[in-house]
């Protein structure tokens, strides 16, 4: 008792050395601070406030554009820095990823470029969002739809310390990540980048990955770890139209109890910095709204870091938005309503030169300048910017290794969803003959989507030609002599935007007659952002007419998606026997999809999202009683269409799993009590697999129309055959609230039930 007693000192005395240690290095920052700021002209401060495009200050055919092999235009370079004083370089040149040494190169030019006056280091950020996006030969995860599928706080947490690391060791310290945005609309093209539907599955995972950018104590300085982002604030990817950038009208009640959760989970675990919704909520521009900005973000979240726009948004506010009658205006509103620095990205001149005037014409006051500039400058002094502006990429000498790569491909495989599998006919014999199809069979474009050594992901076959596609995994897997590819369907580029055109086709339907088994790929080629809206939620016409050509052969169908969002398959899934979805699992998903369909991993990821049906029943599995039809006991008995293709959470496994003796520590607690729940999980099959247990929790009536189920709490175990473990839930009075009329957190007293698995369990709230 003593010797733990002493243990326990030890420790608290360490951790009070610590805090005081952090304490005095925040002091430190803050006197350097104020006095760095005490010396800066207004042009310097405007400078720090300011983001530009790498293409900006780059050799190139025209301003905005450059040459390859990149290089720095040393005019553009002594504009910038010299005397427009900028603070901050985001993107690569070009649209296009660069390896360590390249970064290496171009960062410290643009560090020495700073020779005069204060000396300020430049503060550059990029999209690092599954990986190193922009940095060639770095290790790419599944992207963050598939990383929600996996249900492994260890592997996110993983996948984002990995990722710090490779940016960091490409001299790149800020990085625009994670996606915190709640989407639950399958339409919006950005849904891949985010964890899915399920607010607490996005706090949970968000935690995560701060914890695995920032590191312990969100000690940036260190040389392994980036300041993260997270984004968009607020309300993004749940636009009227489901398309980019279009308006939201999400009502405040909504909004905090679906949205800001976990903004607010990763904001109380210390992130650094946060960028803005680009779109309209209610009719207001994010970027113009103190409401969002000040009142929310500030004073009642008490974020201390940095605000940055979205690209190019303060010029929406009067270009796009029309809510200011020129650029000047636009500057004035967004920084006036809470912006620290304006992502201009191109036209960086216009604002630093308008921003300028507005202070001297105070309509912008330099106490507002003087917060955002302290602000900039104390995420400078916390990542050590002043000591090591550059990073030495050569110390990284796990860069790429099989370390990383491990990581990647045990992400990739826990992702991988089993929807459907009938007559168990997967796993499939290695003696099996097989057809490989579809356009997504050969592509390591589709298995990584955008954000992927370019913004749109096009230029991936470039850069990953050592990974390999499905067709390659397979015959690594089974050998060459059983596995038959013919594309059947293609992707092309048209424009800015791809189409899909028939490929041998009438060989890939005649070749099924002779194959054992069809693996059919489909699903989207890669997009990002706007060139991904979509206008029509059903798999293209074209991979249908495929889809049902094929299953008609007779042959048993494997059905391998690979999309960014759910298409809908309700044409003809009911031909498909197997079904799988790897959303974008990244260059190690197909080795894990062999390894899946052969039967050397079992199966254990679980759905992020509902996976839709019908086109106009795009509804959310924690949707309101009206909305289900076998929920629906009103007067009516409305045939409300909730039928979803599969239900989030749902996941198969080549074994079997059941559930017994679910038990609450109490069947009454108060409103500010906790409650204990277990239950045994016993594999009942024959192979070693891994289990999410999910607990949802309903309130059965509440003042505000409670939503079906919520989840609220997860935890992946791994049993063997016929072992049992008993897993433990605590539920407290945060899980049982809502927020209420007032839009304040309420724990009303009444019925609660439990479910996990098919077993419930009521108790009640006194
Ligand atoms: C996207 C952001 C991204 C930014 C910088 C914008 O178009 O909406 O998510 O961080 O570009 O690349």
């Amino acid at each position: 008792m003593k010797y733990v007693l002493s243990l326990v000192m030890v420790a608290l005395s360490v951790t009070n050395l610590q805090a005081q240690k952090a304490k005095e290095s925040n002091l430190s920052i803050e006197s350097k601070v104020q006095s760095l700021l005490s010396k800066m002209t207004l042009q310097e401060k405007v400078g720090q406030m300011t983001q530009l495009t790498l293409d900006v200050i780059t050799k190139g055919p025209d301003r905005f554009s450059s040459t390859e092999p990149v290089e720095l235009d040393p005019l553009q370079v002594e504009k910038a820095f010299i005397k427009y004083k900028v603070g901050s370089v985001l993107n690569t040149a070009n649209n296009r990823a660069r390896t360590p040494e390249v970064w290496n190169n171009i960062i410290s030019r643009i560090q020495q470029a700073n020779k005069t006056g204060l000396k300020i280091p430049v503060i550059y950020g990029v999209d690092a969002i599954h990986g190193a996006t922009y940095t060639a030969g770095a290790t790419m995860f599944p992207q963050q739809i598939a990383m929600a599928a996996t249900r492994n706080r260890d592997l996110v947490l993983k996948g984002a310390e990995i990722t710090a690391y490779e940016t960091r060791a490409s001299s790149i310290p800020w990085n625009f990540s994670p996606v915190l945005d709640l989407c639950p609309d399958p339409r919006f093209p950005r849904q891949w980048e985010t964890f899915g539907e399920d607010p607490y599955l996005i706090t949970e995972l968000g935690k995560q990955m701060i914890k695995g950018y920032e590191g312990p104590g969100n000690n940036i300085s260190d040389p392994f770890r980036v300041a993260s982002c997270l984004k968009h604030f607020l309300g993004y990817q749940v636009s009227a139209s489901g398309k980019d950038r279009t308006p939201a009208y999400i009502s405040e009640q909504a909004l905090r109890e679906y949205h800001l959760p976990a903004f607010k989970a990763a904001i109380d675990a210390g992130a650094h910095t946060i960028m803005i919704n680009s779109g309209l909520v209610n009719g207001i521009p994010v970027h113009s709204n103190p409401d969002i900005l000040i009142k929310l973000l500030r004073q009642e979240l008490g974020f201390k870091g940095l605000v940055v726009t979205d690209w190019g948004d303060i010029e929406n506010l009067y270009q796009r938005d029309k809510i200011a009658r020129d650029h000047k205006e636009a500057i004035m509103i967004a920084i006036n309503a809470g912006i620290d620095m304006s992502m201009v990205a191109y036209e960086y001149e216009r604002f630093c030169d308008n921003l300028l005037e507005l202070v001297k014409e105070g309509k912008v006051k330099e106490e507002r300048i003087n917060e955002a500039v302290s602000r900039v400058l104390t995420l400078k002094y916390k990542l050590g910017l002043f000591e090591n502006p550059v990073m030495d990429y050569k110390k990284y000498t796990k860069f790429g290794g099989s370390e990383f790569a491990r990581a990647a491909y045990l992400a990739a495989s826990e992702s991988i969803t089993l929807l459907k599998n009938s007559n168990n006919i997967l796993p499939l014999n290695k003696n099996a003959k097989v057809l490989i199809t579809g356009p997504n069979a050969n592509s390591m474009r589709t298995l990584n989507g955008g954000w992927t050594y370019s913004w749109q992901g096009e230029k991936v076959e470039e850069f990953a030609a050592k990974y390999n596609t499905i067709v390659e995994a397979f015959k690594n897997k089974a050998g060459a002599n059983q596995v038959t590819y013919i594309p059947g369907v293609s992707y092309k580029m048209s424009g800015k935007y791809f189409e899909e055109y028939e490929d041998r086709m009438q060989e890939a339907v005649k070749a099924a007659a002779s194959a054992d088994v069809v693996v059919l790929c489909l699903g989207e080629n890669s997009y990002t952002e706007t060139p991904g809206n979509l206008s029509d939620l059903y798999l293209s016409d074209l991979q249908t007419e495929f889809a049902k050509k094929i299953a008609a052969s007779g042959k048993p169908v494997v059905l391998v998606l690979n999309e960014g969002r759910p298409r809908i398959i309700s044409k003809f899934e009911q031909q498909i026997p197997a079904v799988i979805q790897t959303y974008l699992p990244g260059n190690y998903g197909a080795d894990a999809l062999a390894d899946i369909i052969y039967g050397d991993i079992n199966p254990s990821g679980k759905l992020p999202y509902n996976y839709p049906k019908f086109p106009n029943s795009l509804v959310a599995y924690n949707h309101k009683p009206s909305e289900s039809r076998d929920m629906v006991q009103g007067v009516y008995n409305y045939d409300a269409d909730y039928n979803p293709q599969w239900e989030f959470g749902h996941g198969l496994s080549y074994t079997t799993f059941s559930y017994s003796n679910l038990q609450l520590s109490s069947d009454k607690i108060a409103s500010t009590g906790t409650i204990t729940v277990s239950v045994d999980v016993k594999n009942t099959g024959q192979r070693e697999g891994k289990e999410t247990v999910e607990l949802y929790l309903s309130d059965l009536y509440a003042s505000i129309t409670p939503d079906v189920k919520r989840l609220k709490g997860f935890e992946k175990i791994s049993l063997k055959p016929g072992e049992t473990k008993t897993v433990r839930f605590t539920l407290t009075s945060e899980h049982m609230s809502f927020i209420g009329k007032d839009n304040q957190p309420v724990v009303e007293p009444g019925e609660f039930k439990v479910e996990i698995g098919k077993l419930t369990k009521n108790f009640s709230v006194q």
